[in-house]
């Protein structure tokens, strides 16, 4: 027994000398992959994590100073509040503000209010509580200010808003960031429209105030208008509404141009909205929009060449552009789709239906000049029109399936994905068989 347990110690003491050894070398080895001053390699490793960092940050959480807009112009925080807490009107309840498609962020939330929320014990009708959600910084895309006793003075805006949702892992709206996944509940009109004072937008369009919140309710969940406030056009021919989906902002590394008509490249646009559309303070530059005829609006208030000083945008372009192109497209979760028929569907894409002509993979859109004039896709131009380009750009299609809700194509013409493939079925004379379509949904709704 004694020489047994003596041997047994002697293991132990040689195992614990291993280890030691193991986990200095590690300690050490760690310290050569992270240097503060290394080789240029490393520089670029460090970069690369820095600009992810900021990227993500910015994404999520800036403002760009819009808050001067949103909040000190538009007062939207005093109909947030509501009159009882010194705003104005009813204030906007969590259950409001829930069905007006805003998403609250459940890793913002401390875990006594998650418990009190998972039991119900949250008043989701009191304004109040909106409050304390903006407090807590958790309402997703919408970041409030607070003076010094506390009270909500004004509120900015993020691209979270309309680029993000959440997994509603503790509700319907509640649960962890999906960064990227177009918020397609999202009512961004009926938003805009509870600010208590719209003359910026009736100055700017040269219509009354009442137009204005007319145009706003007219764009629906899903929805917004980005080249209202260059040609004033609030409605196409047919009379629907002229608003486009908001796009998703993943998948986009190796795509070319961007927005539904290509108007520049991601950096490109990031400024653009920061600017234009979000009302952020930095510099914005485009020519091709001080054009009378096609850019009215812009050209007359010259939109196309805007500088602030100072400027709170141009330096967070960088990282904001390279954490877009890292967000992936999520794939879809099994069961969502027939496996066998998406791999037939695969080989109609490519072979009998042509659609990887312009859909090219991995990207889903061609490698080099990804425009199409309408009638190559066989639709009308209105919105083709609105851009510098005339032309549509191919969308990626990646990740197809988190954004079915609000239909497909720049405006939801498609409700499904069956009435995508209908139509080109149609213009492009594809002569598909019915089990061909349904095969090729599969396949889209796979990717
Ligand atoms: C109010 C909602 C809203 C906000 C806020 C917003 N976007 Fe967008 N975004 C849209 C819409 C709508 C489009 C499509 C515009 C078009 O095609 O005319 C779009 C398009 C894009 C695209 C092009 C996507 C593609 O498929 O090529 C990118 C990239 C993008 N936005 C990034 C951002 C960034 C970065 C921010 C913050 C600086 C931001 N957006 C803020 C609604 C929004
Ligand atoms: C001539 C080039 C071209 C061909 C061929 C083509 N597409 Fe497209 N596709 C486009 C363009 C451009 C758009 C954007 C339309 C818009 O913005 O309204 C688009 C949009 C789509 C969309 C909607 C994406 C979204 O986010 O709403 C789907 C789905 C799609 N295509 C699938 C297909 C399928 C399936 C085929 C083959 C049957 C095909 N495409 C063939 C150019 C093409």
């Amino acid at each position: 027994m004694l020489i047994k347990s003596s041997w047994i110690k002697k293991i132990i003491f040689l195992i614990l000398i291993v280890l030691i050894i193991l986990l200095l070398y590690k300690g050490l080895s760690l310290r050569t992959v992270t240097p503060t001053n290394g080789t240029y390699d490393e520089q670029v490793t460090q970069n690369a994590e820095r600009m992810l960092r900021e990227g993500k940050e910015t994404f999520r959480f800036a403002t760009f100073g819009d808050e001067e807009f949103w909040g000190k112009t538009l007062r939207l925080h005093e109909a947030i509040k509501g009159s009882k807490l010194g705003g104005v009107g009813p204030g906007l309840s969590p259950k409001a503000a829930l069905s007006l498609g805003l998403k609250v962020d459940s890793e913002a939330l401390p875990s006594s209010l998650i418990e009190e929320l998972k039991e119900g014990q949250v008043d989701l009708s009191d304004p109040a509580t909106t409050i304390e959600l903006l407090k807590l910084n958790a309402v997703v895309g919408i970041k409030g200010f607070f003076d010094n006793s506390e009270q909500l003075r004004s509120v900015g805006i993020e691209c979270a808003l309309c680029h993000s949702t959440v997994d509603n892992s503790l509700g319907e709206g509640i649960g962890r960031r999906l960064d990227g996944w177009a918020n397609r509940d999202l009512n961004v009109g009926a938003i805009i429209a509870l600010a208590p004072n719209l003359k910026p937008f009736s100055d700017l369009l040269g219509v009354e105030e009442q137009t204005v919140r007319n145009v706003l309710l007219s764009w629906g969940p899903g929805k917004f208008d980005a080249e209202l406030i260059l040609d004033g056009k609030a409605f196409r021919p047919d009379g629907k509404s002229a608003a486009t989906l908001i796009p998703p902002a993943f998948g986009l590394a190796g795509v070319n141009l961007h927005t539904w008509t290509g108007f520049g490249s991601i950096p490109y646009w990031n400024a653009f909205v920061a600017v234009l559309e979000m009302h952020g303070k930095g510099r914005f530059f485009d020519p091709r929009l001080n054009d009378p005829i096609q850019y009215p609006i812009a050209a007359q208030n010259g939109l196309w060449n805007v500088i602030n000083e100072p400027d709170l945008v141009s330096p967070k372009l960088p990282a904001l552009h390279f954490y877009q192109l890292a967000l992936p497209a999520p794939k879809p979760p099994k069961g969502s789709y027939d496996q066998e028929a998406a791999q037939l569907g695969k080989i109609v894409f490519n072979s009998k239906a042509r659609c990887n002509k312009c859909h090219v993979p991995p990207t889903f859109s061609e490698p080099g000049y990804n425009m199409h004039k309408p009638k190559e896709i066989g639709i009308d131009s209105f919105q083709a029109d609105r851009s510098p380009e005339k032309r549509y750009r191919t969308s990626p299609l990646k990740g197809l399936w988190t954004h079915q809700k609000g239909g497909f194509y720049h405006d939801g013409r498609f409700a499904t994905l069956i009435e995508v493939v209908n139509h080109y079925d149609r213009v492009l004379e594809l002569n598909l068989s019915e089990q061909e379509k349904r095969d090729l949904v599969e396949y889209l709704k796979s990717l």
